[in-house]
């Protein structure tokens, strides 16, 4: 058993809860609850800035979460201050921050034309195949919105799953994105967290993304990679050139805004931390959510990204 297990959960702040859930699960299949729960958000002091963080949490899986999608999402609403804070000003794709959720899909494009034409949701890429890595791995992805403008990846990895016994369906999260100042600064961190199969690496300017970058602003440099774990849902860290203002934003602002990495016991998991000398930003949190606990701790990588590891026994 692996200490760490991959990308447990990508969290995804939102507006309005209803608003969010007729969105996440409603139109993209995350039914399956594991919780719900509403108050204190303890042990976020160096983060949040704030003492009196207070939210409403709800843990979603999709009802075909696979291996290729294996991850949940954690919807966040802020409920103290003045509510969710806004979607960081200035994100393109690939700042310091959070990018994106990425969600594996079979049959992208009728998901999509579905989603788009039918379910009126927004689009932000028309859908599109390409191949990647020494291996010219086939994939299809396309891009929606969320209801608050976050971007929502639907990626088939049709080369690494090639048979396809079942209908067009949304299946859970592949990975999430997010902007880093130092490409080999971050890879060479999260190996040791188990982050060691890398799908692709590409370092040319990823076209379709322009329009995603403000108009005005001269179009970046792209280095993006891609890595599963054995387990669990992966990362993708993306390099700037050159880089720009830090988007991470307020934790809890609208969109995707953090990500979890589950371990089976988090005790020994900070153990792990401490012998590799990971700062964690506090002691480790338990909130009751009802018949379980859900354990988290937020600790540092070469980014200050808001990430943590939960115990998976929620
Ligand atoms: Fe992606």
């Amino acid at each position: 058993m692996r200490t760490f297990q991959g990308v447990d959960h990508a969290g995804i702040g939102v507006g309005d809860m209803d608003q969010a859930l007729e969105f996440w699960s409603g139109k993209l299949g995350f039914t399956e609850l594991f919780f719900d729960y509403t108050g204190p958000v303890p042990g976020l002091e160096e983060i949040a800035k704030t003492k009196g963080v207070k939210a409403r949490i709800v843990m979603l899986g999709n009802k075909h979460t696979t291996r290729l999608g294996p991850g949940k999402v954690k919807l966040v609403q802020r409920l103290d201050g003045a509510g969710a804070p806004a979607y960081p000003a200035g994100i393109g794709y690939g700042e310091v921050g959070l990018a994106e959720v990425c969600l594996h899909t079979l049959h992208t494009e009728k998901i999509f034309r579905q989603l788009v034409d039918k379910d009126g949701c927004k689009s932000l890429m028309e859908p599109l195949s390409a191949a990647v890595g020494e291996q010219e791995i086939d994939l299809d992805i396309a891009y929606i919105a969320d209801p608050w403008m976050g971007k929502v990846e639907l990626i088939d990895w049709k080369g690494l799953w090639t048979a396809r016994p079942a209908a067009p369906r949304i299946e859970g999260v592949n990975h999430v994105a997010f902007g880093v100042h130092d490409m080999k600064v971050t890879t060479d961190f999260y190996k040791q967290l188990g982050f060691t199969d890398q799908i692709f690496e590409s370092t040319e300017f990823f076209g379709p993304m322009a329009p995603w970058y403000q108009v005005g602003r001269e179009l970046p440099g792209h280095h993006m990679t891609l890595w599963l774990s054995g387990q669990g849902a992966g990362i993708e860290p993306v390099r700037l050139t050159p880089l720009w203002e830090d988007c991470r934003g307020e934790w809890g602002h609208v969109g995707p805004m953090d990500f979890g990495i589950g371990v089976q016991n988090i005790k020994k998991a900070v153990a792990e931390f401490q012998k590799m000398g990971i700062e964690m930003h506090s002691e480790i949190q338990s909130l009751d959510v009802g018949n379980s606990e859900f354990k988290y701790v937020y600790f540092k990588d070469p980014d200050d990204q808001y990430v943590s590891i939960v115990e998976t026994s929620y």
